[in-house]
C-alpha cells in the first residue's frame, strides 16, 4: 500500500491540516542538546510549540524551560513545574508579569535596557539578571538581531547599574539567530561575552557567572546545516580558551527549533487548483494564518507528496486559504506537476513555530496536533516520510 494512503485514511475522520509530533525524536533532541558541555543547563524556548505533551516530556527528562510572559509560566505551573526551573527571557516584559514571576520565585531575569532593569529592580528585587548583546544574525534564516539586545558596552553598563539598583548582575545572553546556518557564530558572539567579563572583573570588581547561550541551533530544511555536536564543539572549545578565570561558570542553552523542529511533520490538503495571471496556483487548507506563518520570511520548508516523488517538477504559487491576500505561503516553489485537489503535501520538519503561531483567522481552526505515540496505525509511514528514505511502499 502506498503510505499516503495510510495517512489518507487516517484522516479521513480527522481534519487537515494535522501536525504529528514523535516523541522520541524529542527525548533524542534534548541528550543530544545536554550533552554538549558538562553541566549545561537546558532552558527549552516554550515559545517555539507549548504543546502539553512536550513540556511534560522534557519536565520528566529535567529541562528548564526559557518563558516569555505570564501565561507560559501560568501554563508551566499547572503541570507542576518549579518556577526555579524557569529564566524569564524576554527583554520586553510587562511589570505586572515581572512581579508575578518574582513572587512566585523565578530567580532570572533577562535584559538589554536600563528601564527594563529598573522595572526588575522595582518588581523583583535582588534578582538574577543578566545583559542581551546583540548578534549581527547574518547567518541566521530568522535573525532576531535588531529588537534585541544590544552593545557591548551597553551590556557592561547595564551590569553596573544593576548592581547600584540592588540586583545581582549574573550574566549575558544572546541569540546568534534562529535558524543560524554558521557554527562560527557562536565563537564570535562568545568572544564577546568574554570581553565583558573580563572587563567587569578587572575594572569594576564584578564577577559575573552566567552564559547564556540562548537558542539559534538549526534543523534541517533546504539547506545544509551544522550539527548540534558541531556547535557544541566550537563552543566547548571557545569557553576552554576565553573563560579560565571564571572557575565558577555556569552555562544556559535556551533551544527552541533544535529541541522541536523535527519532531513535527504538518499535513495539509490541496483545496484548489487555478491558472490565472499566467500562473499555476494551489490552494492548501494550511497558511501564513494557520501553521506557516514563518514562511512570511519565505522561510523554505521542505515540501513532499510522498505518492508522486518520482514525477517531474513544475513552478506552483502555494497559498493558504483565508480571504487574505497576504496568506500566500511561496510565490513560487517546485511540486509535482500533476499536483491537485485531494493531495496531501508533507510538509517536513515543522515542529517549531507553526502551531504556536497559528490563528482563528476567518473561523477557520489552527491544525490540530497528534501524537505519534498515540496513533500506532500511520507511525511507520510517518516515519518513512520523516527520513524520507523507501517513500513508496508496495
Ligand atoms: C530569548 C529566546 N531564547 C530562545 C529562543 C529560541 O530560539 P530558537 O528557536 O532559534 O532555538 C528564542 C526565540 O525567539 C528567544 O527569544
Amino acid at each position: 500500500m502506498e503510505i499516503t494512503n495510510e495517512i489518507k485514511k487516517f484522516s479521513k475522520d480527522r481534519q487537515t491540516p494535522f501536525l504529528i509530533m514523535d516523541l522520541d525524536i524529542l527525548k533524542e533532541n534534548y541528550n543530544r542538546i545536554k550533552n554538549i558541555y558538562e553541566g549545561i543547563q537546558v532552558f527549552y524556548a516554550v515559545k517555539a510549540n507549548s504543546n502539553v505533551r512536550i513540556i511534560e516530556t522534557l519536565r520528566d527528562m529535567g529541562s528548564s524551560f526559557d518563558v516569555a510572559s505570564r501565561g507560559e509560566i501560568e501554563k508551566l505551573l499547572s503541570l507542576n513545574i518549579s518556577p526555579k526551573r524557569m529564566s524569564f527571557g524576554n527583554t520586553i516584559k510587562k511589570e505586572t508579569h515581572i512581579a508575578f514571576a518574582h513572587e512566585i520565585g523565578i530567580e532570572y531575569f533577562a535584559v538589554d535596557s536600563e528601564m527594563e532593569l529598573k522595572k526588575i529592580a522595582r518588581n523583583a528585587p535582588g534578582s538574577k539578571v543578566y545583559g542581551r548583546i546583540q548578534t549581527n544574525s547574518m547567518d541566521s534564516d530568522w535573525p532576531l538581531s535588531r529588537k534585541f539586545g544590544t552593545d557591548i558596552d551597553h551590556v557592561q553598563e547595564l551590569m553596573i547599574k544593576a548592581k547600584e539598583y540592588g540586583l545581582i548582575p549574573f550574566g549575558v545572553n544572546f541569540h546568534v539567530g534562529s535558524q543560524t546556518l554558521n557554527k562560527f557564530s557562536w565563537k564570535q558572539a562568545l568572544l564577546e561575552v568574554a570581553d565583558i567579563f573580563i572587563t567587569l572583573k578587572e575594572n569594576h570588581g564584578i564577577e559575573l557567572q552566567l552564559i547564556n547561550l540562548g537558542g539559534g541551533m538549526p534543523i534541517q530544511h533546504t539547506k545544509p546545516i551544522p550539527t548540534v555536536e558541531e556547535i557544541g564543539e566550537i563552543i566547548k572549545t571557545t569557553i576552554e580558551d576565553n573563560f579560565s578565570d571564571f572557575p565558577n561558570l555556569k552555562l544556559f542553552i535556551e533551544p527552541g527549533r533544535s529541541m522541536v523542529g523535527n519532531i513535527g511533520t504538518l499535513v495539509s490538503e490541496v483545496i484548489l487548483r487555478s491558472n490565472k495571471q499566467k500562473q499555476e496556483w494551489l490552494f492548501i487548507d494550511s497558511g501564513i494564518f494557520h501553521g506557516l506563518f514563518e514562511t512570511i520570511e519565505d522561510f523554505r520548508y521542505e515540501i513532499i507528496i510522498p505518492e508522486k516523488a518520482n514525477e517531474e517538477l513544475s513552478t506552483f504559487t502555494l497559498a493558504g486559504p483565508t480571504c487574505d491576500s497576504i496568506d500566500i505561503i511561496y510565490d513560487e516553489v517546485e511540486l509535482p506537476e500533476s499536483t491537485t485537489l485531494g493531495d496531501l503535501l508533507f510538509f517536513k520538519n515543522a515542529g517549531a513555530y507553526t502551531v504556536e503561531y497559528a490563528t482563528n483567522f476567518n473561523g477557520i481552526n489552527p491544525p490540530d496536533v497528534y501524537i505519534l505515540q498515540d496513533v500506532k496505525e500511520i507511525a511507520n509511514a510517518l516515519k518513512k516520510i520523516h527520513t524520507n528514505t523507501n517513500l513508496i511502499e508496495k
